[in-house]
This record gives C-alpha cells, structure tokens and sequence, in this order.
C-alpha cells in the first residue's frame, strides 16, 4: 500500500481501514483526507476500497493524489480493479482448494488398493492353509473309511461321491486363492508370473497366446508396482478373453531405459473406446478405469487403441525405479 510508495507517508493502511470503515457502505469506495496529513505534495488525498474475498475482505486497494486528481469518477475505476483482484484471489484459492483436494484422493486410493491387496493375501492364506488343510484331511479320512466299509454298493458309492466333492472343493479352492493372490508372484517373480497367467487364460478362453519378454531376467520392481503389473494384465487378458473373441493374444514385457512396458494386444473383435469411457456410466467400465487408477497412481500412463473389426492393443508404461 501506501508505504511501498514513500516510507514516510502517513497513509497507512489503518488509515485506509478507517477511512473504508466510515459510515457509508463497505462495498463503496471511500474517499477521504488522511487525518494525519501527508508530507508529500499530490498525495493528499486517499481513495480506498476493499477488495472481496467470501464473506471478509481480503484488502485494500487504494488510490492516492492530489484532491484535484482523484475525482469521484474514480470511484468506479477503484470499485472494477478491486473485484477483479478479488476474483482472481478466489480463482486461485480454488484451484488450491482442488489441488489438494485431488492429492488426498490420490492417497486415499493408493491406501485402499493397498490395503485391498492385503486383505486378498490374508483371505488367500486363510483359504488355502485352514481351508485346504481340513478338506484334505477329510478327504483322506473318507479314503481309509471307504476301506473299511462293508460291501454295500450303495454306501460306498456315496463314500465316493464323497470323496469327488471334497476333491472338487479343494480344487475350487485352491483356484480362488491363487486369484487372489497370485503365489507365482511371490515365489517365481514377475515376468514368469506374467507368461504363467497369459498361458492360463488363453487355456481357459480357448486362444492362442505368446509371451514375449525384452528384459534382464533377474528384474524385479518393487512390490507393490509388481502387483500393480499383475493386476493390469491380469484384468486386460480377461478382458480380451470375455470381450473380443480373438484367436491370438501376445503380451511383451519391455524395458525401456527406466520404464517398464506391458504390451497386451489381440486380433479381436475392437472396440469403441471414446464411446465406451464416455457414456456417462462409470459402471459399466471399472476395469478399465481402475487398470488406468492404478497405473497413474503407481506413476505412469496408460493408453488403449482399438479398431473394431481388428483389435486391441493396450500400453502401460510403469516407472521402474524412484518416487511415484
Ligand atoms: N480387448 C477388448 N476387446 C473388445 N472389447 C473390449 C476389450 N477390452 C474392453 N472392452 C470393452 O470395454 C468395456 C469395458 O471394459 P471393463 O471396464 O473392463 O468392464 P467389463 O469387463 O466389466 O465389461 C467392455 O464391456 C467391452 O465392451
Ligand atoms: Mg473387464
């Protein structure tokens, strides 16, 4: 304000703060002499009006001349600049506002996929050693009993129908826990984890695949970037599987200086992609959200090409080392 014009001059701001709090309206430019005069010549006259910001305002600004300058035209000219400054404070406050509001989106997400993984891995272990112990248990229990029955068909054709079920539950088992958390992950490493699920589901949708990876066999990302990897060829392959109705899928692994490049691609049926993110219903598209959630939050990018009639490739390039 006044004393970035002369250090001397006795228009300070409290002056302009009474002067803007005299009995006319806040939102009205005042003008007015400073009661302690000013030293300086062409300065002694103040117009100042507060400049808006929510229900307090945020300043002053003030015009200072000669009483024969500052004309009570000026008032106008004091009142626009004044709200335009406070429109721009406002702007940037939320801006702010959002930034940070986006930034504790982000980490509320990264907490609760990570959390998700965890409890996957508990329910997996759970699953697979009280579950899978106790049917197996069983299991034999019914072997050594069906020995030792008498020769009733009847009876010991239930013990072996028995017998097929808990089999069958093991295996139903054993198939959910590896969905939930992948163990060749923990035990094998990323990229044999990778050529293991690409086999896997084109045996389980019925097409071709091939792996291809262009890395140093040893690579190994940290843990949750490897999850991340898993996870997003894990939910493109089942996409491909349930949606194109190819007959090849490759899947590369690259690395590119500092990066990682998962490649899925497949000769299917293609797809709309604008059309299908932008249909208005989040619902109907969270997979390929959340691959996409999960690959920025990680710190990289994904991007999906599609032509219909030819297929679909989709890129995830995820940072290998260093912050996300
Ligand atoms: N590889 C693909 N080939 C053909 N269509 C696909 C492919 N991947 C995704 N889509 C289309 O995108 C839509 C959204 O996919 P997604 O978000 O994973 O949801 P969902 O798999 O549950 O339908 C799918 O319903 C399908 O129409
Ligand atoms: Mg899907």
């Amino acid at each position: 304000m006044c004393e970035s014009l002369c250090p001397d001059c006795p228009l300070s701001r409290g002056s302009a703060d009474a002067l803007v709090a005299q009995e006319a309206p806040r939102s009205e430019p005042q003008v007015g002499v400073d009661p302690a005069g000013c030293p300086g010549p062409g300065r002694e006259r103040m117009m100042a009006g507060p400049i808006p910001l929510g229900r307090n305002p945020a300043g002053l600004l003030a015009l200072i001349g000669a009483p024969s300058t500052l004309a009570g035209d000026d008032a106008g000219v004091v009142r626009s600049a004044a709200k335009q400054i406070g429109l721009v404070l406002e702007n940037l406050r939320l801006r702010e506002e959002r930034r940070a509001r986006e930034a504790r989106l982000a980490r509320l997400l990264s907490y609760t996929m990570r959390a998700q993984e965890g409890e996957r891995s508990r329910i997996a272990r759970e699953l697979h050693d009280d579950m899978g112990q106790k049917l197996t248990y069983l299991k034999m229990g019914l072997k050594v009993l069906r020995a030792k029955l008498p020769e009733d068909q009847a009876i010991a054709g239930l013990a072996d129908n028995l017998r097929g079920v808990v089999g069958d539950s093991l295996e139903g088992i054993q198939r959910m826990a590896i969905q939930l958390r992948p163990p060749a992950l923990d035990h094998l490493g990323l990229l044999p984890a990778l050529e293991r699920l690409a086999h896997e589901s084109a045996a389980a949708f019925g097409h071709r695949a091939d792996f291809q990876a262009l890395v140093a066999d040893n690579l190994r990302l940290d843990p949750d970037r490897e999850v991340v990897a898993y996870r997003v060829v894990q939910e493109a392959l089942t996409n491909v599987g349930r949606h194109s109705g190819c007959r090849h899928v490759s899947l590369v692994v690259e690395q590119r200086g500092d990066t990682l490049l998962l490649v899925v691609e497949d000769d299917g049926a293609g797809f709309d992609v604008a059309a299908v993110l932008g249909d208005g219903d989040p619902g109907r598209h969270l997979g390929l959200d959340g691959m996409r959630e999960r690959v920025e939050l990680a710190g990289g990018k994904l991007s999906i090409e599609s032509t219909l009639g030819a297929g679909t490739a989709l890129h995830a390039h995820l940072p290998i080392d260093g912050d996300r």
